[in-house]
This record gives C-alpha cells, sequence and structure tokens, in this order.
C-alpha cells in the first residue's frame, strides 16, 4: 500500500535533541553508586531520603516537593513492586506521562490488567522468537559490516547505540524516508526532563504520525508491529488509539535506550574479564548466562518509583501518603544475603531471580524480546570480530550513570 502519510519535523529545524540529551546523559556519570548504596543497606533497609542527593545525581523536577523514602532491603523491594495498591505508579503521570500519554507505566489495576493483556500478547516468547533471524540479525550484521574492515572500533558510538531502535524501526515498518525525523522526534521525547518545550512538541508530533500509521495500517493485513497492535483484541475488545499511540510512544525509548545500555554493559563485562570472553566464545551455550550476569551486575534501570496511596509502614518507617517511593531495583542485584560476591561479573554462577526487568505487575513486557537481542548480538560479534579485545590506546572502558546506567564508550580492536 503507497504510504500517505508524512511525518513533521520540530518547528525550529536546527534544534539538535541529540546534543541536549547528550549533554542530560553526561553529567549523570556516577562510577560506583553500589558501594555507598551497600554500606546504607547495611544500617537498615529503608531510608527517609532522595536517592539522587545522595548519590549525586540531578533531580527531578516533577517530584522535586514529594517527600522521600529509599528501599535498599531486598524483601521490602519485593513488597514495593508486589503491592501496587499502595505503592502505585501513577508516580510517572508527572514526568514520562507528560511525553509518552498514557502508557502501561502510569496505569493501575484494573485498567492496567486489562491493557497489558492485550499488548503483551504481540511480545510472547513464540512471537518474539519470530523475529530473531528476520528482523534481529539483519540489523546487527548490517551494523558489523560498516567497521569490520576497519580492525578497530567505538562499539558503543557504532554498534549498541543503533542496533535496538533500527530494530524497532524495521518492526514498525516505518517508510524509510520517515526515519531520520522519526529518529530525531524520539530522542526529542527523552529531552523532556531537560527541555519541556522540545519534549511536549516531539510528543504531539509523534503522537499524530502514529495515529495515521494505525489508521493506514488497520485496514490492511500487513504483520508490522503496528499492524498487529492496531488489530489486536481480546474478547471482543481493542485498546483506545491514545493508549495505542502511548505504547507506541514509550516504546522507542522502552526498547531502544535500554537495550543499547544493556548490551554495552554486557560486553564490557566480558572484555574486561578476557577468561570469561574466551569461554564464551568457545562454547556458545553460555551466551544465554552471560546475558543474564550482565543484567544482574549492570541493569541500565536500577530504580522503581513508586506512589504512595496512604499512610504506610515499611521496614519499620512510617511513610505518609503521597510520598515517593524510591525501590532500589539494582541495589537488590547486589545484595552479598542474595549473591555470592555480587560485584563480581562471573557468567559460572547459580542462576537466580535478578530484578534487571523489575517484578510484579509492570514487570518488563519486552524481556524475551531484550533476551533475544543481546543473544544475537553477542554472537554475532563473536563469530565476526575474532580476537576481541580492548583497545589500549585508550581508557579502560566503565559503566557510569546512576538511574540509567551504561559506559559512553567501548574501543576495541580486533582482527589480527
Ligand atoms: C535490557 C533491556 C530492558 C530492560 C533492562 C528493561 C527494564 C524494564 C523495567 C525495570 C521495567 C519496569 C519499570 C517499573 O515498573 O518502574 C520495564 C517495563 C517496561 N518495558 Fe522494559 N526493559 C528492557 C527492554 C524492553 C523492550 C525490548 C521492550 C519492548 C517491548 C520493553 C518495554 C517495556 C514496557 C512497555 C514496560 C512497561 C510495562 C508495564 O508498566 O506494565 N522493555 N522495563
Amino acid at each position: 500500500m503507497p504510504h500517505t502519510l508524512r511525518i513533521e519535523d520540530f518547528a525550529d529545524t536546527a534544534f539538535d535533541p541529540f546534543a541536549t540529551f547528550e549533554s542530560a546523559v553526561l553529567s549523570d556519570c556516577e562510577n560506583d553508586p553500589y558501594r555507598r548504596l551497600g554500606e546504607l543497606r547495611a544500617r537498615g533497609s529503608v531510608f527517609a531520603l532522595d536517592y539522587r542527593q545522595l548519590l549525586g545525581s540531578a533531580a527531578d523536577e516533577t517530584l522535586r516537593e514529594l517527600p522521600k523514602y529509599l528501599v535498599l532491603g531486598s524483601p521490602q523491594i519485593q513488597q514495593v513492586l508486589e503491592a501496587p495498591q499502595i505503592y502505585s505508579n501513577r508516580i510517572f503521570e508527572r514526568n514520562i506521562g507528560q511525553c509518552f500519554g498514557r502508557s502501561l507505566s502510569v496505569m493501575d489495576a484494573p485498567q492496567h490488567t486489562r491493557y497489558r493483556r492485550l499488548l503483551q500478547k504481540v511480545f510472547l516468547p513464540n512471537v518474539v522468537a519470530s523475529w530473531a533471524d528476520s528482523l534481529v540479525d539483519p540489523v546487527v550484521n548490517s551494523l558489523l559490516e560498516q567497521f569490520i574492515a576497519r580492525g578497530q572500533a567505538d562499539l558503543v558510538r557504532e554498534f549498541t547505540k543503533h542496533y535496538p531502535f533500527q530494530i524497532i524501526y524495521r518492526q514498525l515498518d516505518l517508510p524509510q524516508d520517515d526515519i531520520a525525523t522519526f529518529h530525531k522526534l524520539a530522542v526529542g521525547l527523552t529531552c523532556i526532563v531537560v527541555d519541556i518545550a522540545h519534549g511536549v512538541e516531539a510528543s504531539q508530533k509523534l503522537g499524530a504520525y502514529y495515529a495515521l500509521l494505525l489508521q493506514e495500517r488497520r485496514a490492511g493485513n500487513a504483520e508490522d508491529l503496528v499492524s498487529l497492535l492496531g488489530r489486536a483484541e481480546l474478547e471482543g475488545e481493542r485498546l483506545p488509539d491514545d493508549v495505542l499511540v502511548s505504547f507506541l510512544r514509550q516504546l522507542i525509548n522502552a526498547a531502544g535506550d535500554t537495550t543499547y545500555r544493556a548490551t554495552s554493559s554486557l560486553l564490557v563485562g566480558l572484555l574486561t574479564h578476557p577468561d570469561q570472553l574466551e569461554a564464551v566464545r568457545k562454547d556458545r551455550s553460555l551466551v544465554p548466562a552471560a546475558v543474564e550476569e550482565a543484567l544482574r551486575w549492570e541493569p541500565p534501570v536500577t530504580v522503581c518509583p513508586r506512589l504512595t496511596t496512604g499512610a504506610t509502614v515499611l521496614g519499620g518507617l512510617e511513610i505518609p501518603a503521597g510520598s515517593e517511593v524510591d525501590a532500589m531495583t539494582g541495589a537488590y542485584n547486589r545484595d552479598p544475603a542474595r549473591f555470592v560476591n555480587p560485584d563480581r561479573f562471573d557468567i559460572t554462577r547459580k542462576a537466580q531471580r535478578h530484578l534487571a526487568f523489575a517484578f510484579g505487575p509492570h514487570v518488563c513486557i519486552g524481556q524475551h524480546l531484550a533476551r533475544v537481542e543481546m543473544n544475537r548480538a553477542l554472537n554475532a560479534i563473536l563469530d565476526r570480530l575474532p580476537n576481541l579485545r580492548l583497545d589500549p590506546d585508550y581508557p579502560a572502558p566503565k559503566v557510569v550513570g546512576v538511574n540509567m546506567r551504561a559506559p559512553q564508550a567501548l574501543h576495541v580492536r580486533f582482527g589480527s
């Protein structure tokens, strides 16, 4: 079918969301939050404090006036994520809700339960597995081919930062001519934390584009994600268009930004432990364990904030209604009571539940896809970049950040 819609750029076409986002990311360069979180956890499980102040990251203006509680004890983290009737997701209405709209993240039951059942149908393991050959491998290989002959690369700038986004564009089957502007608007969405006006403009323009795309695709019988979602029904019910548009708007960042970071940290873990890299290279059945260990060791998302719906008590501390309660899932993953020598990256450790994808009703809907993407990316890198090693001409890579962690660069050499 010919595409009739067009995507609209920012009114100020000179606005550069990539530079704006990059400067926001660079300001969050905490190296090791886990040391301080571990020291604090040794003294208790729940604290009346703001983790951003503790770890030196920027304040979230949209949540500034709320009383703040930090949850570090693993049983209490689980308790928060399991009890949405007390610890509500409506906290997200104040920040990401402003640019994504009525996405799953801002909802509580019963609305959340109903909409999620429908949306997750297109991300079940059997559906996702079929994308591995058709979508993931071609994207991964075409990116690697751009620098293979050079024998050196920055794997973050040239590979991990692009591949999950390109996979999404293929899933959505976006018209080729629209992709550059689409990417610009998608990054513009995430600028909302530092530049509200451009974040809102990106949200409106992507929203208008998606609404037309849905209308166009619904009429056909194609199998791309927009068509599947547009036609999805459960017990005769369809999702309202604004919920679908919000889900699609959220997807770019929920799926792209997280997977790029997780894959970057996986590569850091292996490259800084060459014995483990060699073991995986020789025995590919170890790839899933390496992916899981990287997600435990350096989860890109380290905290799940919630809003208390009434006064409550957690870990012996009284918490008033309307408080921000930050469940530090990253701290759960480094709890010595759960994981032996938790700060060590060790792909041979016993498989155990970690919270990289959270837990409870809002557990990541895209976890199966993320695993497939990371698995295929690592296998392709091991196949196509022989003798992969860190580039000695650059400083060793470091995973940095508080809220969203990743290395800023990963310079490698390969070949002879
Ligand atoms: C390694 C990659 C990923 C990580 C670490 C990750 C992490 C998370 C976490 C921690 C949450 C829960 C947040 C909270 O409750 O506060 C979440 C939710 C979500 N994720 Fe992911 N995610 C990843 C990849 C993806 C992908 C590939 C998709 C694409 C489908 C996706 C879509 C979503 C959606 C839609 C939600 C909201 C679910 C709900 O509220 O019911 N994520 N993710």
